[in-house]
């Protein structure tokens, strides 16, 4: 039997650039997507995914993180007074969850991030989710991913296809035999120049991982961009155990840049039972307003 994946890491200790100044005193992770803050979408899909224990790594600014996940009385009792339950119920649901943190120390990358959570995971299967996707899906991202490492005991990372001209930006997979949804992996490249990815198979952020990982952390040497990467430690690993690609099925909300972060803004809105309707006969009217003032 394989032991179970019970821990996650959530790393959330970037500095956020690709927003300034809109993150100068606020954590990115906090920047919200429809009523929610977009690190709340990711702590409960791995809590729907069976994650009993969450570590998220953090860095200097990123108190509100706290905040948001921990209880907050006055607010509370205020609610309570003024007979608001289903707000109040909203705001209970986001600290329930137990969360513990930990500070990146320095900004080295991502493998650096995963790596300083190393004790809290000790000997164990673990799943790592980004921030900067948000995946809408029937059976949960990671789930499916905690699925195929039930099956397989292998560490298993999620992919998705996307357009040749991004590949860049991208951990790519170099695939092997292909097996449905599922992907046998010859390498694991941290973005690649353009025109030299071996495919558009894209590391989108939802990996679960084998404890070896850390060892092959430690010894790591700065790779892309002058970061630990943590796509160089997967390929390492590849070469001692088995790790697999997966497909998953979901649609995937790259909530990472601005452009990105507005259209899923805009796509929860339309989304919402609420408000949806209005939100869409608001979007028209602009688009209206907006061709009037191209005509005069
Ligand atoms: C990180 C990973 C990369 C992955 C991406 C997904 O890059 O290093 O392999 O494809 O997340 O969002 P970052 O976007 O942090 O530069």
């Amino acid at each position: 039997m394989n032991k179970k994946v019970r821990k996650a890491i959530i790393p959330a200790a970037g500095l956020g650039t690709r927003f300034l100044p809109l993150t100068k005193a606020m954590p990115k992770e906090m920047l919200p997507v429809g009523d929610k803050p977009t690190i709340q979408y990711i702590v409960e899909e791995a809590i729907d995914s069976g994650i009993e224990d969450i570590i998220i790594v953090t860095g200097k600014g990123k108190r509100a993180i706290e905040d948001h996940f921990d209880n907050n009385r006055d607010l509370e009792e205020n609610l309570l007074k003024q007979e608001k339950l289903e707000l109040l119920e909203k705001v209970r649901a986001c600290s329930k969850i137990e969360i513990h943190y930990i500070r990146q120390k320095e900004p080295k990358g991502l493998g650096h991030a995963v790596w300083s959570a190393r004790k809290f995971i000790g000997d164990e299967p673990f799943a790592v989710l980004l921030g900067d996707d948000i995946v809408q899906s029937e059976k949960p991202c990671l789930k499916q991913l905690i699925e195929q490492y039930n099956k397989s005991g292998s560490s298993v990372i999620g992919v998705q296809q996307i357009p040749e001209n991004e590949t860049d930006r991208y951990g790519i997979v170099e695939p092997g035999i292909v097996n449905g949804r599922f992907v046998e992996v010859i390498n694991f490249i941290e973005k690649p120049k353009l025109g030299t990815a071996p495919s558009n198979l894209a590391i989108i952020g939802r990996y679960v991982l084998t404890p070896e990982i850390f060892g092959l952390l430690e010894r790591l040497e700065a790779g892309a961009g002058g970061e630990i990467q943590l796509t160089d430690a997967i390929q390492k690993l590849n070469k001692i155990q088995k790790v697999f690609a997966y497909q998953f099925e979901g649609k995937r909300h790259d909530v990472g840049d601005m452009l990105g972060f507005i259209r899923t803004t805009m796509e929860f809105a339309l989304e919402n039972p609420e408000f949806g309707e209005e939100v869409e006969i608001m979007m028209k009217e602009m688009l209206v307003e907006k061709a009037k003032k191209f005509v005069y």
